[in-house]
C-alpha cells in the first residue's frame, strides 16, 4: 500500500486507514455490538491497514477501550494509533482545551488503549476560552515527553488553525471531506499544504452514501442535500459504477481509491459497522485508477 507521512512527524503510514466511530460508540449510534467491533478492528490489521482512527468520544473511551484490548494480539510497532479528546466528562461533555485538561485526557486515553504512547492526538473540537498556541504548546510537551508523536487538530476554522499553528507544531488536521463535500479544496488544503500539514477527511464514503446503496427514494435519509442536488449526486454514482464494472470493483472501493491518489489528501479513514465492510473496504488499496478516470470522477463531482 502506498505510504505517506504525517506532517513534519517521523510517522509513517499506508495511505488507507479505519474509522472507529461504530466501534464502541454507542452514544452516537444504536444497534453496534462490541465483538462485531472488535472484529472490525482485526479484520482491518489482518489486511494490511495500519492507522485507527478513534476518539473519547466514540462510547465515551468504549471504542479506545476495545481498541486496547484487540491491540495486545498485535505488535505495537506496526500500528499508528490516532485519537481524540475535548468532550469534558466532567461538564456535560462541553468542548474543552485547557491545558490541564488535555494531559488528563491523553494518560486516560493510554489507559484505556494498554499503550505507552498514542501516534497522532488530535484536539477533537476548539473550544471558545482556551488560546490555541496555549492549547498546542501543552501537547508540544506532551510530544517532548514521548506520551504522543504527532499534533493534530479537528473541526478547527482556517483561522483557528493559523492561530493554533503559530509554531509551526501542527502535523495533521481531520476534517469534513468526500466527494460530495469539497469545501476544505478551498477552504483549507492551501494553507494545509504550504504547512506541511496532512489532512485526513472524515465521512469520506458520505456515511454510506457514496457506497452507492441508497436509492433516490432514500433522498430523506440525506437531508443535508436538497432533492436536485441528490439526483445529481444519483446520476454520479451511476457513471462512477462504470467505472468501477471496469475494474471488477465496487463504487465504494473506487471512492476511496479516488481519495488514495489525491495528493492533497493523506489518510483515508472510512468507517465500517462490520467485518465485512472492512474486507470489501481494504480491497480499494489494490486499485489503481487512469489518470482519465482519477479526472473524470473529479468532473462528476464538480460543484460539490
Ligand atoms: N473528527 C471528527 O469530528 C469526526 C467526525 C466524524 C467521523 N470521524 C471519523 O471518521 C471516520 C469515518 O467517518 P464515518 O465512519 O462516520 O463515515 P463514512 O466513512 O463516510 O461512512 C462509514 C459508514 O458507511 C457504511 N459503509 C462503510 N463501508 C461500507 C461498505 N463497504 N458497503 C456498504 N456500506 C458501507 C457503514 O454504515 P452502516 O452502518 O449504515 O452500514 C459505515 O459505518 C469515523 O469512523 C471516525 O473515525 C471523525
Amino acid at each position: 500500500m502506498q505510504k505517506i507521512v504525517i506532517g513534519n512527524s517521523d510517522i509513517k503510514t499506508g495511505k488507507l486507514g479505519l474509522g472507529t466511530n461504530k466501534v464502541g460508540g454507542h452514544n452516537l449510534f444504536s444497534g453496534l455490538n462490541d465483538r462485531a467491533g472488535a472484529d472490525v478492528i482485526t479484520t482491518a490489521l489482518d489486511s494490511g491497514i495500519q492507522m485507527l482512527d478513534t476518539a473519547y468520544m466514540y462510547g465515551l473511551g468504549q471504542s479506545e477501550t476495545i481498541i486496547g484490548d484487540v491491540l495486545r494480539q498485535y505488535n505495537r510497532s506496526d500500528i499508528i494509533l490516532a485519537t481524540k479528546a475535548a468532550q469534558d466528562p466532567d461538564h456535560d461533555l462541553t468542548f474543552n482545551n485547557d491545558p490541564e485538561f488535555l494531559r488528563r485526557a491523553v494518560d486516560q486515553a493510554l489507559e484505556r488503549l494498554k499503550t505507552d504512547y498514542i501516534d497522532i492526538f488530535y484536539i477533537h473540537f476548539p473550544d471558545d476560552n482556551t488560546p490555541k498556541d496555549k492549547a498546542v504548546a501543552a501537547l508540544s510537551e506532551l510530544k517532548a515527553q514521548g506520551k504522543i508523536r504527532a499534533i493534530g487538530l479537528s473541526n478547527f476554522t482556517l483561522d483557528q488553525i493559523k492561530e493554533a499553528n503559530v509554531n509551526h507544531d501542527i502535523d495533521i488536521v481531520e476534517d469534513h471531506y468526500s466527494l460530495v463535500h469539497r469545501d476544505a479544496e478551498q477552504s483549507l488544503w492551501p494553507y494545509l499544504k504550504a504547512h506541511h500539514i496532512t489532512f485526513v477527511p472524515y465521512f469520506p464514503l458520505a456515511q454510506g452514501l457514496l457506497t452507492g446503496r441508497y436509492r433516490q427514494e432514500d433522498q430523506p435519509k440525506f437531508k443535508q442535500y436538497p432533492v436536485a442536488k441528490y439526483q445529481h449526486i444519483m446520476s454520479a454514482l451511476e457513471d462512477l459504477k462504470t467505472i468501477a464494472n471496469q475494474h471488477a470493483a465496487t463504487i465504494a472501493q473506487v471512492v476511496l481509491a479516488w481519495y488514495m491518489t489525491n495528493p492533497d489528501i493523506g489518510v483515508v479513514i472510512p468507517g465500517a459497522r462490520d467485518a465485512q465492510q472492512v474486507q470489501d473496504n481494504a480491497k480499494a488499496a489494490l486499485l489503481t485508477l487512469t489518470s482519465d478516470e482519477y479526472d473524470d470522477i473529479d468532473r462528476l463531482f464538480q460543484g460539490f
